[in-house]
């Protein structure tokens, strides 16, 4: 089981949640801002370029809000690409960056893929549609597998001998990198910035001079560089190293970092059962609304639980999965049927996740600003959501 990273309600503390419908996610707009601005600031002291992964968070209504503080997006794939820039991720202008990496690109999707994209990153020095690409306008990049295994699950290992992502840099020649001018990896999880840097010595041990060929290197997500103990400085020291001694622009692409605390996921005690537990069974599905509760699996943190607390509950998921369940949460008062309560630090990997299984209906979407108090609805699904799934 994965620990939360959450650090706590912060200003969510004050946030009377009987202002939203249940089932919402509530997205706090002024974390998110501070969130950015500490972005900014190690893009302006590292010169690195920081782009948010929409794969963790891709709520186009507060796209204006991301690009006017960060320096494009990466994508996963034509969709994603899309929508960073119909949406304007990278500015009404579409002056800022994209860059889509995708494990294998279909052929029929290259076309516009490269027209979206300015970076476009291949899987391995073969891949299937490398040579399309080269002739187009779009700046190749090459993700490596460093093989170096720093993350806390095996499951989640893309260092791994088997890992499907990334070419293995024992296995990299100089003759393979022709068409590519940049070099990628990502290889981090939720980590502070010791993980990244043994990463970096590897890669620079096992290629050595030939980083000078590349005009950019992309040194992926999975830094939690908002988070308060990250070591910061030395992020910005290693990026600033490599810009230097490599002559090439560094660019990272965090999702969490970018939402890190920034939302809630609010929901209702729908019933009690009190049979060899006490089960409160809630209106929000882990399968449905946060997945990750049970893929990863992690227990997310809760408003109000307390390690010490009298009441005992099972949080249950309102799908019949048997395995639909948030975890154990004590309350220091009884829940009641028409309670709310609040998940902790659900903006990321939540709503690009969610599902419609069993029926479940989706959370709405809210923003507030905990700065001046203003709410508004951004979203709200009904059944045609569900039923225009389905045929
Ligand atoms: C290629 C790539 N880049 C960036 C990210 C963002 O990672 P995180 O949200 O952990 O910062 C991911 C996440 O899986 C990824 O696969």
């Amino acid at each position: 089981m994965l620990p939360t990273q959450s650090s706590g309600p912060g200003a969510f503390a004050r946030f009377d949640l009987s202002r939203v419908p249940s089932p919402s996610f509530v997205v706090d707009e002024e974390k998110i801002r501070s969130n950015l601005k500490i972005l900014t600031e190690i893009g302006k002291l590292s010169g690195a370029k920081v782009l948010l992964a929409l794969k963790s968070f891709s709520m186009w209504s507060l796209a204006s809000l991301i690009e006017e503080y960060l320096d494009g997006c990466c994508a996963s794939g034509l969709w994603e690409a899309r929508l960073a820039r119909e949406k304007a991720f990278t500015g009404i202008k579409k002056q800022k960056i994209l860059s889509t990496f995708c494990p294998a690109f279909r052929s029929t999707e290259l076309e516009e893929i490269c027209e979206l994209s300015d970076h476009l990153v291949f899987n391995h020095p073969k891949a299937s549609g490398v040579e399309y690409a080269a002739s187009h306008q779009v700046s190749l990049g090459l993700r490596i597998n460093p093989e170096i295994s720093l993350g806390l699950d095996p499951k989640y290992d893309p260092c791994s001998k088997q890992s499907r992502l990334g070419w293995p840099i024992s296995k990299l020649s100089e003759s393979d990198l022709s068409p590519f001018e940049g070099l990628h990896f990502h290889t981090l999880c939720e980590q502070n910035f010791a993980p990244l840097l043994q990463t970096w010595k590897k890669i620079e041990n096992a290629l050595g001079s030939t980083l000078k060929k590349f005009s950019w290197i992309n040194l992926g997500g999975g830094h939690h560089c908002t988070r308060s103990d990250y070591d910061q400085d030395g992020l910005i020291e290693l990026i600033d190293e490599i810009s230097q001694k490599y002559d090439c622009q560094v660019y990272l692409e965090p999702g969490e970092a970018v939402t890190l605390d920034a939302g809630i996921l609010v929901g209702e005690v729908i019933d009690l059962m009190n049979s060899n537990a006490m089960h409160a069974l809630l209106d929000l599905s882990a399968t449905c609304h946060a997945p990750d509760v049970i893929e990863a699996p992690y227990r997310p943190a809760l408003l109000g639980d307390i390690e010490d607390g009298q009441h005992p509950y099972l949080l249950g998921g309102a799908s019949c999965l048997t395995a639909d369940s948030f975890g154990e949460y004590r309350m220091n008062n009884p829940l009641r049927i028409g309670d709310r309560v609040a998940f902790l630090d659900q903006a990321h990997y939540t709503m690009v996740k969610t599902n419609t299984f069993n029926g479940v209906k989706l959370p709405a979407i809210a923003i507030w600003n905990s700065q001046t108090d203003n709410l508004s609805m951004v979203r709200e699904f009904e059944y045609e959501e569900f039923v225009n799934r389905l045929s």
